[in-house]
């Protein structure tokens, strides 16, 4: 339930840290802001962007080809080990998913942790997805939903694998930055991740790329969706998922 201060209602803004938090987020009811910014948010963003018509994210390989077996000319992708598992069409690299490829058609994607989040927030009455690449745009739309249907916000962290993401922290911090400030209340975290994002905001990738999966992911080859997704709102995109699946609110 929402504070008031004096007669304005007041939003509180939390920051948690892992993917099974979005559960108890639902719980309270509030609007959830999944983040997995290296790669799977990115990649969801990108994809809606690039003119996807829907995402159904899901929590396993073996969901992602039975749907796909059901429904062959979805796109099957995702990731595994940061990897394409076999016989996927697309890996989990943003910069795959161009409007050549992707324009028009359904995807089933999976990934570690990202796809992981969003099926622990599945009962909430709002999620949306945010990366730094729709920060602005998902900030926005966050605060006119909270406002008008008076409900707390919590941005939900991926994490990786079961961990702490430095990325994900910073990505938080650059949502909260762009929340209009007279009517919210920040928890400590939401406050760390701010002065975080402060802090790296003028080189987000000389930041981003000391995390722990920056590096997995550099070891991979994949230095360059790393780039791509430090592009701070280059995307006025707003994910929603709902009812198992991620369109782009119009
Ligand atoms: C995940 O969901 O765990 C990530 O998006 C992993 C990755 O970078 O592919």
């Amino acid at each position: 339930m929402r504070e008031r201060s004096g007669k304005e209602m007041v939003i509180q803004v939390n920051v948690d840290f892992l993917a099974k938090d979005a559960a108890k987020a639902a719980k309270r009811g509030d609007l959830i802001i999944v983040i997995d910014a290296l790669r799977c948010s990115s990649t969801i963003v990108t994809a809606l962007a690039n003119g996807a018509k829907a995402i159904i994210p899901v929590k396993t390989v073996h969901e992602a080809r039975r749907i796909h077996a059901k429904n062959p000319s979805y796109i099957l992708a995702g990731e595994r080990g940061g990897l394409k598992p076999r016989g996927f069409n697309l890996g989990n690299s943003p910069l795959e998913y161009t409007s050549e490829k992707i324009s028009g058609k359904t995807i089933i994607l999976t990934t570690t942790s990202g796809t992981l989040a969003l099926t622990y927030s599945r009962e909430a009455s709002w999620v949306l997805i945010g990366a730094f690449l729709n920060a602005k745009a998902i900030a926005e739309k966050a605060s006119l939903i909270a406002n008008a249907e008076d409900i707390n916000i919590s941005i939900v962290q991926a994490g990786t694998n079961g961990r702490f993401s430095l990325e994900d922290f910073i990505c938080a911090g650059a949502i909260i930055n762009e929340l209009p400030e007279c009517n919210i209340k920040l928890s400590d975290a939401a406050q760390a991740s701010l002065l975080a994002f402060k802090h790296a905001k003028d080189d987000l990738l000389a930041y981003v790329i000391r995390s722990d999966h920056s590096r997995r992911l550099i070891e991979l080859g994949f230095i360059k969706d790393i780039e791509f997704s430090c592009k701070k709102d280059l995307f006025s995109v707003i994910p929603v998922y709902r009812g198992g699946v991620i369109t782009k609110i119009k």
